[in-house]
């Protein structure tokens, strides 16, 4: 999924965002009830018709917002911020102004209604890494009964609800807390808590344990991941869906994917070359453009080049997934694990 966390995938128009064909994108709770606010999505219909978009949509529930931009607003100290956890719901700091709100998860729910996205995520409480066994299983404990709270609260409106796994880099933990969600039996399933600067065997570990309890036949989200090697090895551990600002914000700062690996183009090697980003790549820029035009265009810092990068990068990042799907479709993902491996250490 791409991700349009403010009601735009950022960089791209709409048909653009469609020439890199997604199957649908991620939109955020936290942010879109910021601003433009409620009263405004539910203006113009919600979110589907306020961006003209008519794929799917998927919405994160804020749970995991309120935390990590809490921690960095710290960071560069414009506010100081609290978030305060209790059993009701989180209060926290808006980013944009200090102001104060409540989440609770009712509300976050109710604010999604609202939204009309078509997959909805509950309120769920993500601790940060590393933190201490108590800390996680609280987390755990309070995600579950937040989840009660959100099926309950939740209208028979065809709109899909999934449970987040969380637990931190703790096996028992994850098991319990994906042993709990699944007896809710949720419409699908999401890996949450991970990706937040643990090593990466961690995340394969627990992504390894949990995906075992969870159903088959349900989707798998492993929110917020990652690098083409982190899908292709989740996708080997059975998770299905994914979403990362890699694609997008990586072509902002001039890193490029392509299937020999990344590429800066900005670099001075690139100055005269005529070759498309990825010749295995058939993205409106790369039918169009070169290495060389691109590499000029980032270092004039015309914002041109960011739109090329951002299709091309979505284009990187939906190929590998048409090509991954159809390698399992065809008995032969382990043969394309390989491949791929093979070639991103090509020399470029
Ligand atoms: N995005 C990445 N990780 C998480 C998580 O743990 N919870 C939520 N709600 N969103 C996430
Ligand atoms: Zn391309």
């Amino acid at each position: 999924m791409p991700v349009g966390t403010q009601g735009t995938v950022k960089a791209v128009t709409k048909d653009q965002l469609l020439s890199t064909k997604p199957q649908i994108i991620l939109g955020n709770t936290y942010h879109l009830y910021l601003r433009p606010g409620v009263d405004v999505l539910k203006h113009f219909g919600g979110l589907h018709r306020f961006m003209n978009w008519d794929l799917p949509i998927l919405t994160d529930s804020g749970g995991f917002q309120v935390f990590s931009l809490a921690k960095e607003k710290n960071v560069q100290g414009k506010h100081k911020t609290e978030v305060i956890l209790t059993e009701e719901g989180v209060k926290f700091r808006s980013h944009l102004d200090g102001s104060w709100h409540f989440f609770t998860p009712e509300l976050v729910i109710q604010i999604q209604e609202i939204i009309g996205s078509d997959i909805i995520m509950p309120l769920d409480v993500c601790p940060p890494y590393p933190v201490s066994h108590t800390t996680a299983r609280d987390a755990v404990e309070k995600t579950i009964r937040w989840l009660e709270r959100s099926k309950k609260a939740k209208k028979d409106n065809g709109q899909a609800l999934f449970g987040i796994v969380q637990g931190s880099t703790y096996p028992d933990l994850r098991r319990e807390s994906a042993l709990k969600t699944v007896e809710m039996e949720m419409d699908g399933y999401s890996i949450g808590g991970l990706s937040v600067g643990e090593p990466a065997e961690f995340m394969y570990e627990m992504t390894q344990i949990v995906v075992e309890i969870l159903p088959e036949n349900r989707p798998r989200y492993l929110m917020g991941v990652g690098t083409p090697e982190n899908i292709v090895e989740s996708v080997d551990k059975g998770v299905d869906m994914f979403d990362c600002v890699m694609p997008t914000r990586n072509a902002r700062n001039g890193t490029l994917f392509t299937h020999y690996g990344r590429l800066n183009i900005k670099a001075a090697k690139h100055r005269l070359s005529d070759d498309p980003v990825d010749p295995e790549c058939d993205c409106y820029t790369c039918r169009n453009f070169s290495r060389g035009y691109l590499r000029h265009l980032y270092n004039a810092e015309e914002i041109t080049g960011m739109i090329l990068g951002t299709i091309h990068n979505l284009r990187y990042y939906s190929l590998l997934m048409e090509k991954i799907r159809d390698s399992i479709r065809k008995g032969r993902f382990k043969q394309f694990k390989k491949e791929f491996y093979d070639k991103q250490s090509v020399v470029k």
